[in-house]
């Protein structure tokens, strides 16, 4: 469902719809919104964000008139029912994410219960942690020749994953690896990662990319578990665990003069 566009960037210019906008905030930095994102939280009447993750700066943009919602100790039985009394009173709601929200954003649930109550509704992605942090790293996770895939996935916490997406079962691929929501975890993700990875397989352990205090650490497999311990790191990390990360010299055949294709011919 797609909700009326932002017109102008202006605080004055009241178009939005209302609805409420899914937005991903991206990973901290608040340079790392889309423009539309901006626009949107610059026009929104309430702004409904998840402030265990979603930094302060991201909100300088919003009217000073708008109502902001901290949701960090609400549940789905009070966030929903108030973006639905929001909207039938003609208001615009945005419920800030961070990252995308199409990872461990909860937003299914949101948006099931916002359909069955006919309230119109849009998602606007964001940037994940882990572009944010493959950023940071000038690191490209799909190298030809040396792996080609990513998987984004979690170790089971109190939300259990599936038995066939065991974390020993994707270790089997040896793709590209960026690991969610593990932390607190870290030693049963290691052992997991070990049973298939070499243990001298780069781990980049990224503790709040884009925000002020962020930290990145790159580490064998091995010791992985060890870092975050010594660190402390029990929330917000991300660890990217991929053989891009060895800095090896390999090159694509996209650009290279012995590869032709439509937009380069073969000249004889
Ligand atoms: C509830 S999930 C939200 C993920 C988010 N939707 C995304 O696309 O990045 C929170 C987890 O995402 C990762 N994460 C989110 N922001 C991060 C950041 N700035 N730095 C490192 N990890 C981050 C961590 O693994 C954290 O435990």
């Amino acid at each position: 469902m797609t909700l009326a566009t932002p017109q102008s960037t202006t605080a004055e210019s009241l178009l939005l719809a209302p609805g409420v906008y899914f937005l991903g905030a991206g990973p901290g930095d608040p340079d790392l919104i889309t423009v539309r994102g901006q626009k949107l939280l610059q026009q929104a009447d309430v702004i409904v964000y998840a402030n265990s993750l979603v930094p302060q700066q991201v909100l300088s943009w919003v009217r000073t008139d708008a109502e902001k919602v901290a949701t960090a100790n609400l549940t789905l039985e009070a966030i929903v029912p108030l973006m639905i009394e929001r909207v039938k009173a003609g208001k615009s709601v945005v419920r800030l994410q961070s990252g995308d929200p199409s990872l461990y954003s909860a937003i299914h649930e949101q948006m099931q219960a916002l359909a069955l109550a006919e309230v119109p509704f849009e998602v606007i992605p964001g940037i994940s942690a882990f572009q944010a942090a493959a950023a940071k790293l000038n690191a490209e996770l799909t190298i030809p020749g040396l792996v080609q895939s990513i998987i984004l996935t979690r170790i089971s916490g109190r939300t259990q994953v599936p038995e066939a997406e065991e974390l020993a079962t994707f270790a089997a691929h040896q793709t590209s690896l960026c690991l969610y929501l593990s932390a607190r975890h870290v030693e049963a993700s290691q052992t997991q990662l070990l049973a298939h990875y070499p243990a001298d397989t780069p781990v980049a352990v990224c503790f709040r990319v884009g925000w002020p205090d962020e930290q990145i650490w790159v580490v064998p497999l091995s010791e992985m578990a060890a870092v975050t311990q010594r660190e402390n790191l029990i929330r917000t990390t991300l660890y990217i665990v991929s053989p891009a990360l060895k800095g090896a010299a390999v090159r694509s055949r996209l650009y290279n003069p012995e590869h032709t294709h439509l937009f380069r011919p073969q000249v004889s």
